[in-house]
């Protein structure tokens, strides 16, 4: 890994690998670096200052690994953490670093999806109370309306590999039951957890046909494409072997090395990483 400048994506847990696969189909040439706090996540229930703080840990740890730039692939950290980050915490340890987040490219284009202008968004408890997706949609679509819902068994479901399993069911069709309540005119979904597309079958098997569920991982990684060109000071200092090395602060590497082999091509061996 010395020398090597690799593109560094974190998410609490496993979501993340669901705009990994999309960033690294769009952009195989790039080195990458995940890591999933898979031992303290969820992160969807926890405070602001919990969220924050973890956060910047795992950020930390991939800048220490040689990431010039971090992709936070998890709508909670990109909601409680991301701003704190790149206005405060940046400039203690090296302003030339970036990270970015996954709302605002998602807010930019979810507009477009929709017919009659009303788009439900499910996501966690920390999410959805931060206002986030409600604020930065209304900036670029100001006639959409949006409602949302928060799901805060699904990521729990999913961490411990539950979500294909029949007992998922039950959940699924209570949160989705609930955000449709709020508006028969909603024709849109969006997935703002980027766990949830590991949920995305069953929760488009009950919903009505005409309901569109978009998931965010092709969102983010055209995003990041374009964020490239934008800015070819960052596009320059990148590696390109394309190497992809995965970590875990869970120190049973199992679970996360089945869920993401399913992921990828080639198989994935994830790696330890002790959080001091
Ligand atoms: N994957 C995350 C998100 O996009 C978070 C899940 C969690 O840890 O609660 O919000």
């Amino acid at each position: 890994m010395v020398n090597k400048q690799p593109i560094g994506i974190f998410d609490s847990g496993i979501g993340g690998l669901t705009v990994f696969r999309s960033i690294a189909n769009l952009l195989p040439q790039y080195d990458y670096v995940y890591l999933g706090d898979n031992a303290r996540a969820p992160y969807g229930n926890r405070s602001f200052n919990t969220i924050h703080q973890y956060t910047w840990e795992c950020v930390q740890e991939l800048f220490a690994m040689g990431c010039p730039l971090v992709v936070l692939a998890c709508n909670t950290a990109s909601a409680k953490a991301l701003r704190t980050i790149q206005q405060q915490d940046l400039k203690t340890v090296d302003p030339t670093k970036r990270v970015l987040g996954v709302i605002r490219p998602t807010a930019e284009v979810i507009g477009n999806y929709t017919q009659t202008k009303h788009i439900g968004v499910l996501g966690t408890k920390g999410t959805v109370q931060s206002g986030s997706y409600l604020l930065e949609i209304a900036n670029f679509f100001p006639d959409v309306t949006v409602h949302q819902q928060s799901c805060p068994l699904w990521v729990p479901l999913i961490e411990n590999a539950e979500h294909d399993k029949p007992g998922s069911d039950y959940f699924v069709k209570k949160y989705l039951d609930q955000l449709l309540e709020q508006s028969a005119d909603i024709d849109t979904i969006l997935l703002a957890c980027t766990h949830y597309p590991l949920l995305q079958k069953k929760i488009e098997a009950y919903l009505p046909a005409h309901i569109r569920v978009v998931a965010q991982g092709d969102i983010v990684a055209q995003s990041l494409v374009n964020y490239l060109q934008r800015h070819p000071e960052m596009e320059s200092k990148l590696s390109k072997t394309g190497e992809k090395r995965f970590f875990t602060t869970s120190d049973d590497t199992t679970d996360f090395d089945n869920l993401a082999t399913s992921f990828f091509t080639e198989p994935v061996k994830s790696s330890f990483l002790h959080l001091k």
